[in-house]
């Protein structure tokens, strides 16, 4: 791989000094107390807790698809993979750590996300989380759903399963254009893509994305909450993919608990290992036929008369799950912790994006599609439009440009994406869409590396025929 002017140790002094910057910030500390939270950055064991699995030089820009691991994670997974393999079948039975019942890890999730241990169950991603808590649901053929023309495949496609088989009715509504989202607050975005007409009045979810994959755009779920409930909507499900991990779930206004259902990775933005993952559930005394344990072998606690059995449980305890993974996402809540905890990530992974998005702004600003203008909307993605560098003016929207634009920054050894939008008004996400450009800023990214990204892309833009 080619290398560029960027080291791992530029990247972990980088981390340092953003600790400081934010941490003085937030706290208005000396610099004399800011020296000693540099120290911070290794464990009490004196372990390092650094991002130096990305090779030197690598700039990765795409936690929105996966996330890397710091050192502590990765150690954190060796050494109960190893514990694993020493003891194979304690292990799976009666480990704490690696057991099948998991009450200690989802213990820990629960405090990292400020609820109880019986709202959690560990999965394997996000598409699981949202499968058991849309399959779970009893929906009949009267019932109808509301979701948007920008979720992502692992929520429509449980939602079509529902269709094919029962008949579900399911409501898609479109995105107004970026145009559009760009004069906006989020209450507008929100009545105008769920205004208050019986279509969607009285349905029994609403299924959306705190983030969404393709715009960035990011829906508080206090509003969404606030939403679901003008419309008297029963349930209400969030993917949170694109959320966890960036997003600072201690403000009021991004609690969980606003959600009847939030399905999350530990993957992406936490810098989890790989089938990690959350599903939160905010009744934990929900059982049949209300909702159904799907992908579980407990479904006998339900049908022998006990009828008090934690659904998070019986959800947990479906086989041999990658417990080692567990322990190593508890890990990077940890991570998340040590470092200042959530508002500090959030603040970091934002002052990155609002450097991407200001660059595309000020040369191109027919380009960007992310939201800029309220905060509120905005996240850790963003994603525009390519342009010819000397025609900033034009966005060009097709797949071609958009992967060649792609392919020739990985040549640098840049990391982003592209990635298909679906055209304002479809209300198949399938069909007509156009191909833009996604940038990820990941907390272990720097603003030396964004100035990397952003010179090669310029190079990159004027090479376009
Ligand atoms: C919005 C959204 N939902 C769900 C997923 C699937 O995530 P997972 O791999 O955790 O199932 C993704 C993956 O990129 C995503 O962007």
């Amino acid at each position: 791989m080619k290398k560029n002017k960027f080291t791992n140790s530029t990247r972990r002094n980088f981390l340092k000094t953003a600790g400081l910057v934010s941490t003085a910030m937030f706290s208005g500390l000396s610099a004399k107390n800011n020296i000693s939270n540099k120290i911070k950055t290794l464990s009490p064991l004196g372990e390092l807790c650094d991002f130096t699995a990305l090779p030197n030089g690598f700039v990765y820009l795409n936690s929105g698809t996966e996330g890397t691991m710091p050192q502590c994670v990765v150690s954190t997974l060796q050494k109960n993979l190893a514990k694993w393999t020493s003891d194979p079948t304690y292990a799976y039975e009666l480990d704490r750590d690696l057991g099948k019942r998991q009450e200690f890890n989802r213990g820990k999730v629960s405090e990292f996300m400020g609820v109880e241990k019986n709202n959690i169950c560990l999965t394997d991603n996000t598409t699981m989380g949202l499968s058991m808590a849309i399959m779970g649901l009893n929906f009949t053929h009267t019932d109808k759903v509301v979701t948007t023309n920008q979720e992502h495949s692992s929520v429509i496609s449980p939602l079509q399963i529902w269709q094919a088989r029962h008949g579900l009715q399911v409501k898609t509504q479109p995105f107004p254009s970026p145009e559009k989202i760009k004069n906006m607050n989020q209450t507008e975005l929100l009545d105008t893509l769920f205004p208050n007409n019986s279509a969607l009045r009285g349905a029994k979810a609403m299924c959306v994305s705190h983030v969404y994959p393709t715009t960035g755009v990011r829906l508080s779920l206090k509003s969404l909450r606030e939403k679901a409930d003008e419309l008297n909507i029963a349930y209400l499900i969030v993917d949170g993919a694109q959320a966890f991990g960036a997003i600072d779930i201690n403000n009021i206004n991004e609690r969980v608990e606003n959600c009847d259902f939030y399905a999350c990775p530990g993957h992406k933005w936490l810098n989890g290992p790989p089938s990690t993952g959350v599903l939160y559930i905010r009744n934990s005394n929900i059982q049949p036929p209300e909702f159904y344990p799907t992908i579980s072998q407990r479904m006998i606690r339900y049908t022998d008369g006990n009828s008090n059995y934690p659904i998070a449980k019986a959800l947990q305890i479906r086989g041999c799950s990658n417990t080692p993974g567990f322990t190593a996402m508890v890990r990077a809540m940890k991570f998340v912790k040590d470092e200042g905890g959530t508002a500090v990530i959030e603040k970091h992974i934002l002052n990155l994006s609002i450097e991407i998005k200001n660059l595309i702004l000020n040369h191109a600003p027919n380009c960007i599609i992310s939201p800029y203008s309220d905060k509120d909307l905005g996240s850790g993605l963003t994603t525009f439009y390519p342009f010819r560098w000397n025609q900033p003016q034009v966005p060009i929207k097709d797949k071609k440009t958009a992967e060649w634009v792609a392919k020739t920054l990985m040549e640098r050894n840049i990391q982003i994406r592209s990635i298909g939008i679906p055209e304002t008004g479809s209300v198949n996400n399938t069909f007509n869409k156009s191909y833009a450009l996604r940038v990820s800023t990941g907390y272990f990214n720097s603003n030396k590396e964004i100035e990397f990204f952003t010179s090669s892309l310029e190079d990159v833009l004027k090479k376009i025929n």
